[in-house]
């Protein structure tokens, strides 16, 4: 109950148009390979690491956050208000994205390699309450690991404010 009224509180295409007159955009040479354009950067992880190295320690360092991850990522293709946004995804880079992202931001010695936040969720239309079964599901992976309550409120209040990126109806 306590536990849900906390996340409750923490969790507060332009396609095709006109596009089609030229064959390549003015800059484009033709033969050439289209570069993906973001650089890979911690400040596309969306929240500043936690500097306390207990909240590391507590998550069993980058084996305990895999395995974290692992269950989150179980969890949510057996979901069914959520496993459908999932079904294109390409799952290797997922899993290995969020434990670089959850990592980074508790404090362990990972860099963040993925999109930002908005860029990734931009397409997906996700509501908040896909985003708090996302959350649920997290939840529960942590508690499956023991991860202590205090500290997985320390992960969940990291990504709570991303909930502005995410959410986009
Ligand atoms: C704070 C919450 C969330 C975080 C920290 C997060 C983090 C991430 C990360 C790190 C990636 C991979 C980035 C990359 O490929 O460069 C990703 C991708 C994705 N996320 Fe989230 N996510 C969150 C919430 C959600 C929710 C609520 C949903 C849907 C219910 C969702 C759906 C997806 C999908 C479908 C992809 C794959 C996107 C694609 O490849 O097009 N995410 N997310």
């Amino acid at each position: 109950m306590i536990r849900h009224i906390l996340s409750a509180s923490l969790l507060i295409a332009a396609c095709c148009s006109g596009a089609i007159a030229q064959s390549h955009p003015p800059h484009a040479v033709p033969g050439e390979l289209e570069v993906d354009p973001y650089i890979a950067s911690d400040a596309n992880a969306g929240a500043a690491p936690i500097e306390d190295p207990a909240v590391f320690a507590a998550f069993g360092g980058e084996a305990g956050i895999a395995r974290v991850v692992d269950g989150l990522l179980e969890r949510v293709q057996q979901d069914e208000r959520i496993e459908g946004i999932f079904r294109a995804s390409d799952w290797p880079r997922l899993r290995r994205t969020l434990i670089e992202q959850f990592c980074y931001l508790l404090g362990g010695p990972c860099h963040y390699t993925g999109r930002d936040m908005a860029s990734v969720h931009r397409d997906h239309g996700i509501t908040t309450r896909e985003f708090n079964a996302l959350v649920e599901n997290l939840q529960d992976a942590m508690d499956a690991e023991g991860i202590p309550f205090a500290m997985q409120n320390r992960l969940l209040a990291r990504l709570a404010p991303m909930h502005r990126d995410v959410v986009t109806r």
